[in-house]
């Protein structure tokens, strides 16, 4: 079936007269006087021209994104990160009481955003099974329901990834009704391919990707969503007039050339045999009681107090995130595969700490 998606978004965003940006109603050639900006360059602007508002969708980041996503252009929005790509889905699909699926634990943002929107978080919650996090077995029969199911692949906070089998289930069992979104966010740590393979397949897929993660980027705020371009059409009538500034997109072009991702693929590579150091080291870790390496760029352990351990790491210097909070994670705490000195540092610490019932009290 192929999806309707003006019907399936929301009333009000399809009757809705879309923004016109000066630079989206003409290009920025010749003499400017349509925007109400300032003539002269900022005494603070390092040559960038950024007196002058920014391309909405500057096209030569967007086709150097489509070629390294192989995608077309048409299907490629470009966002402030993945976190706008969540926001505006929701917004454009989502009324309020609209299911939307998560499956906990994962990224906070999907849930958030729903509930601003006064949309009904509906949760299928992983199951710890076997050493892994596994979808729960009915995950299509409640995703089936929902307007927007987000997966998440590798999962953050746990590092688990979805098989193409069980994406290709939920995208078949929402086909016509709600949109199938997997977050690649991590998908550069993996061997396996990304989910836009399968779009052709299924028209209600959707992938969101980051320049946040393997990209070195998290500071430039630059993500896309893939997706068919009605979608990427519905989303740009509600996305902000200019999202992108001006530095970012310069970083980002200069980022995405040939040689800087052979130099950044490098960085990668080190990454990788850091991670590996990491898990070893946290293996041999006796007061930790389990541990999920995941295909991310982070690994997720438990520990017999979760607070304690971060508590006296902040004090040694080194933030690791507690993953308490989320179900299924009691005492969990996820920790990010940092520079080779850093990762020093902390299995220097790891190496001292002890819980509170392991640790030998000196007599007074
Ligand atoms: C799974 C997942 N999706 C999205 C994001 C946010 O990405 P961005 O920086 O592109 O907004 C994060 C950030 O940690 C994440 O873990």
């Amino acid at each position: 079936m192929t999806t309707d998606f003006d019907a399936l978004a929301r009333p009000e965003i399809r009757a809705l007269t879309p923004y016109a940006s000066a630079r989206a109603l003409a290009d920025s050639a010749g003499i400017l006087l349509n925007a109400n900006e300032n003539p002269f360059p900022s005494p603070g602007d390092p040559g960038q021209g950024l007196n002058r508002y920014p391309e909405p969708q500057p096209p030569v980041l967007r086709r150097r994104l489509a070629e390294m996503y192989e995608v077309d252009e048409d299907r490629l929005l470009i966002t402030r990160g993945s976190d706008e790509g969540i926001d505006l889905l929701i917004r454009v699909f989502c009324a309020p009481g609209d299911p939307v699926l998560v499956m906990p634990p994962c990224f906070g943002m999907y849930a958030l955003s729903a509930q601003v929107q006064g949309a009904t978080v509906v949760e299928a919650p992983l199951v710890e099974q076997e050493g892994d996090f596994e979808p729960p077995a009915d995950l299509v029969e409640r995703a089936a329901g929902c307007k927007i199911a987000f997966l998440c692949s590798p999962n953050n906070p746990t590092g688990n990834t979805l098989t193409p089998e069980l994406v290709d289930s939920v995208c078949r069992a929402m086909d016509g009704r709600g949109l199938v979104v997997v977050d690649e966010a991590y998908v550069e740590f993996q061997a396996a391919p990304s989910f836009t393979r399968r779009m052709r397949r299924h028209g209600n897929l959707v992938v969101l990707r980051t320049l946040s993660k393997a990209h070195s980027l998290a500071g430039c705020r630059l993500g896309s969503v893939i997706a068919d371009p009605a979608v990427i059409g519905l989303l740009r009538r509600i996305i902000a007039p200019y999202p992108l500034p001006t530095p970012t997109v310069n970083t980002a072009l200069s980022a995405l050339t040939p040689d800087a991702l052979a130099a950044q693929a490098k960085s990668l590579a080190t990454l990788a045999d850091e991670k590996q150091r990491l898990v070893e080291s946290l293996r041999k870790t006796d007061w930790i009681s389990a541990m999920w390496p995941g295909e991310a760029n982070f690994v997720l352990v438990r520990v017999p107090d979760a607070a304690a351990l971060i508590e006296a790491a902040a004090d040694a210097g080194i933030r690791l995130r507690n993953q308490s909070a989320q179900p299924g994670l009691d005492n969990c705490v996820r920790i990010s595969v940092g520079a080779p000195a850093e990762n020093d540092a902390l299995i220097e610490f790891l190496g001292r700490w002890r819980p509170a019932n392991q640790r030998t009290e000196t007599p007074p």
